[in-house]
């Protein structure tokens, strides 16, 4: 099951109230949209968007769009979505992609090297292992993965796939174990770079601190440093528009690591556009 991340901190910074507008740009399973649901009533809508909708709950108030957050700007346009007095980014996987998707998200299950969010995007981890260059390779490893074997790695993976495609999680775990480092950075790195999700991001703020209204909140939650360091540098070089209300990121509770361990490495930040 999907429990949400840092839900009690989300409605603490977005604070909805009745009526307000909201934008869950990382709808995923529905878990933050939903508690935001119970208090933006009775005409208070959101717009949640994800890269690919799983789950429909049946609400008027609730309009879902399937697309890349980094069409922020053309969906509220399209869908004529305005005021909006908070934005919510829950950035990255879901537990759903990790346990169920069959994508080759996961380094400890036997899959296809898929990695996408989306179907429709065209590039898959598979694509990146078999035909880019070693020097490409290298580059996503040490860039996203912060793996200071990538070069190892890469060799390891170019030597492999001249003997035989590399198609599964399992082909490529035992690729990296010959390079003598753990899977995790790479798979990391790889999941990164088939979703551009570094670039997604980067494009998006800029177009949410627009839309919001003034006195609108923005709440970004973050797994990882590179994500965190972005969202940290927009907030820095944007403070004649907003106020932060994180001085440092919050993290989660010991009881939630304990209940829910994937919210282990959440960072959430959360601002205010004046
Ligand atoms: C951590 S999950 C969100 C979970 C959600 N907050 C909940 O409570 O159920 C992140 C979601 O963001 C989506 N996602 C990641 N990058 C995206 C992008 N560039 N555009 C749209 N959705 C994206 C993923 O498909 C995933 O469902």
């Amino acid at each position: 099951m999907h429990i949400p991340v840092l839900q009690k901190e989300v409605l603490q910074y977005l604070n909805p109230k009745p009526n307000e507008n909201f934008i869950d740009a990382t709808y995923g399973e529905g878990g933050h949209t939903l508690a935001i649901l119970e208090r933006n009533g009775p005409r208070g809508k959101i717009l949640g968007i994800d890269w690919e909708i799983r789950v429909r709950y049946k609400n008027e108030r609730l309009i879902l769009v399937q697309d890349n957050f980094a069409n922020l700007k053309e969906i509220v346009e399209k869908y004529k979505f305005q005021p909006v007095q908070g934005i919510l980014f829950d950035l990255g996987l879901s537990s759903w992609h990790l346990e169920k998707s069959g994508r080759g998200f996961s380094f400890k299950k036997r899959e296809p090297l898929d990695m996408r969010y989306s179907l429709e995007n065209k590039l898959c981890a598979e694509k990146i292992v078999n035909y880019w260059s070693k020097f490409d390779i290298e580059k996503i490893l040490r860039e996203y993965g912060q793996e200071r074997k990538a070069k190892r790695v890469a060799e390891k993976i170019i030597e492999e796939r001249k003997i035989k495609p590399i198609k599964t999680t399992v082909q490529l775990r035992e690729i990296i174990n010959k390079a003598r480092t753990t899977p995790r950075r790479t798979f990391q790195a790889l999941r990164i770079a088939v979703n551009d999700e570094l670039e997604n991001l980067k494009k998006v703020l800029p177009q949410a601190l627009e839309i919001l209204e003034p006195g609108g909140r923005l709440v970004i939650i973050s797994f990882h440093s590179l994500e965190d360091r972005i969202v940290k540098n927009f907030l820095k070089g944007n403070q004649n528009l907003l106020q932060i209300l994180t001085k440092k990121p919050i993290g989660p509770t010991q009881t939630e690591i304990k209940i829910n361990p994937r919210s282990r490495s959440a960072k959430l930040r959360a601002t205010i556009k004046l």
